[in-house]
């Protein structure tokens, strides 16, 4: 894999811009999709918008594409801003073991951008339902987060940017190093200088 990917490098460096919008959407697991939809629309306040069963034939067999390897199970999909989607599938219970957030492929946890006021909201709803959250704190200049596990013991994140106040905040310049900041920190992965070239060639100086 990391040879073929050397290999076209020369080629993928020349082609035109790739746009990315954001996430389409973020695919997760639960064993209790009643439980989710509970926690999502009625503890933080998310849309529930498309409701179905994953279509017979996908589950087992060949035409799975890495979807959970279970036939015609729910999938569930919320509305998480931005025009991206959180979604679930239901995996029958007792059928998998609790993953590892640590792991190596595993997801560790997943941000939401909020404002500062929903970030109070979120607060008090957690208060309310006596869940236990950490923070508010200053994980990166400028960005005050939120952490909670959901039900399904999946680590969330609620990241608000008070400088934007009530509005989308500005998530990508908030963060954005000059080359020269970058540099301090990459010089400790390699020395090669194309390369160090290559990788901040997005940056400013
Ligand atoms: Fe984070």
């Amino acid at each position: 894999m990391a040879e073929v990917l050397v290999a076209n490098r020369s080629q993928t460096r020349t082609e035109g811009k790739i746009n990315f919008y954001g996430v389409h959407h973020l695919a997760l697991n639960t064993d209790d999709m009643k439980m989710t939809v509970d926690f999502y629309v009625d503890v933080l306040g998310m849309r529930l918008v498309h409701a179905m069963k994953v279509p017979p034939g996908l589950g087992t067999g060949p035409g799975n594409r890495g979807n959970p390897p279970f036939e015609e199970i729910r999938h569930y999909f919320f509305d998480m801003g931005r025009d991206g989607l959180l979604a679930f599938f239901e995996v029958p219970k007792g059928a998998k073991e609790k993953g590892d957030r640590n792991a190596l492929g595993a997801m560790q946890h997943v941000s939401f951008a909020v404002s500062p006021e929903s970030q109070a909201r979120i607060r008090a709803r957690l208060d309310a339902n006596r869940i236990p959250y950490d923070g508010p704190l200053e994980i990166l200049p400028g960005i005050f987060s939120i952490y909670v596990f959901d039900p399904n013991d999946i680590r969330l994140e609620f990241s608000c940017q008070p400088s934007n106040g009530e509005g989308e905040p500005l998530i990508v310049p908030q963060v954005t190093q000059t080359k020269a900041e970058a540099m301090r920190e990459l010089r400790s992965l390699t020395d090669d200088e194309q390369w160090l070239a290559w990788a901040t060639r997005g940056l400013r100086e």
